[in-house]
C-alpha cells in the first residue's frame, strides 16, 4: 500500500510538460489558445493513470497515445505540449469551449453520443472494447454475473455507463474512483470482485502482475467495439488538420509499430480504417 500510495500520489501530482514538435510551426487562427500572431503550442490534457496507454515513468508520460499524439502532431505540423490533468478535470476544461485552458484531450477517449452533445472528437484512431478483470478464482464468463458481485470502474467512463446498465443506477456495489488506478488497488485489496476497463489496460495489469494470479474475460455480447478519438472543444479550428493528420497515421506502418510496441500484438486496423 504504500510504495502504490506513493507512486500513485506522484502521477497525480506531477504536472509532467512534454514538449515537443520539431519545428516551432504556427498553430495561429486554427483553435489553439493564446492570442497574436505569435508561434502557438498546442495544449493536451491527458490522465496519465491508464497504462499502456498514458502514464507516469517518473516524470514522463509515456504510452501508446502518448507516442500517437507525437507521430499526428508532426504530421499536422503543429508543436504542443501534454499535461497531466487527471480525468474529470479534462472534461470540465474542454467543456468550456472557448474559455478551456486546454486545446484538446488524448486519453483514451471513446468517442460516444453523450460526450459530443458536449466536445469535438478527430476521426477515430484506436478501435477498443471494455473487459473484465477479477481473480483468477473468481471464474467470470460474462458481464452479467457481475450484477450481483462488487464491481470498481473509473466514473465517467464507458465503463461505469455499462456496468450501470447491468447493475442499476443506484447500486452500491458499483464502485466509483477518480482514477482507473484506484480502482485496481481496491480490487488489490479484495475490496471488489472484479474492474472493467479497457481491454489494453486489463491485459497489461494481467501481465505485469503474473504472481496475483488475476484473470481477464472478453464479453463481446454485452461490451460493444469503441472507437478513441482526440477530444477538442465544440468548434475547434484544429479539428481539420488533425483529423488529416490522424487519417495518415492511423494507416502507417509507424501505428503499427507502435501498438505493437505497447500491446505486444499487431492490430487489426479493418474496422477502424472504415471510420470517419
Ligand atoms: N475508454 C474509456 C472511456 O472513454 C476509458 C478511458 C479512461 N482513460 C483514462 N486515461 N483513464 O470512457
Amino acid at each position: 500500500m504504500g510504495k502504490r500510495s506513493w507512486i500513485l500520489g506522484a502521477a497525480v501530482l506531477v504536472l509532467a510538460l512534454t514538449a515537443c514538435g520539431d519545428k516551432g510551426d504556427e498553430a495561429s487562427g486554427d483553435g489553439s489558445s493564446g492570442s497574436g500572431g505569435e508561434t502557438k503550442v498546442v495544449k493536451i490534457a491527458t490522465d496519465a493513470s491508464y497504462a499502456p496507454m498514458e502514464s507516469m515513468d517518473k516524470d514522463k508520460i509515456v504510452g501508446l497515445d502518448v507516442d500517437f499524439l507525437d507521430a499526428v502532431m508532426k504530421e499536422a505540423g503543429l508543436s504542443y505540449e501534454l499535461q497531466n490533468t487527471g480525468w474529470d478535470p479534462l472534461f470540465a476544461d474542454l467543456g468550456k469551449g472557448e474559455k478551456s485552458s486546454f486545446d484538446a484531450a488524448i486519453s483514451s477517449i471513446s468517442i460516444t453520443e453523450d460526450r459530443q452533445k458536449t466536445f469535438d472528437f478527430s476521426i477515430p484512431y484506436f478501435e477498443s472494447v471494455n473487459m473484465i478483470l477479477t481473480k483468477e478464482d473468481a471464474k467470470v464468463a460474462d458481464a452479467l454475473e457481475l450484477k450481483d458481485k462488487k464491481v470498481a470502474v473509473q466514473g465517467a467512463t464507458t465503463a461505469e455507463d455499462l456496468m450501470k446498465g447491468i447493475m442499476g443506477d443506484s447500486s452500491t456495489s458499483l464502485k466509483r474512483f477518480d482514477s482507473n488506478t484506484l480502482a485496481l488497488m481496491e480490487l488489490d485489496q479484495g475490496g471488489v470482485d472484479a474492474v472493467v476497463a479497457d481491454f489494453a489496460v486489463v491485459q497489461a495489469f494481467v501481465q505485469n502482475n503474473p504472481d496475483m494470479h488475476y484473470a481477464a474475460a472478453y464479453d463481446k455480447t454485452n461490451f460493444a467495439p469503441e472507437y478513441y478519438g482526440i477530444m477538442l472543444p465544440k468548434g475547434s479550428g484544429l479539428k481539420p488538420k488533425i483529423d488529416a493528420a490522424v487519417e495518415k497515421v492511423r494507416a502507417s506502418d509507424e501505428y503499427k509499430a507502435m501498438y505493437k510496441k505497447w500491446i505486444g500484438v499487431e492490430p487489426d486496423t479493418t474496422d477502424l480504417l472504415k471510420t470517419k
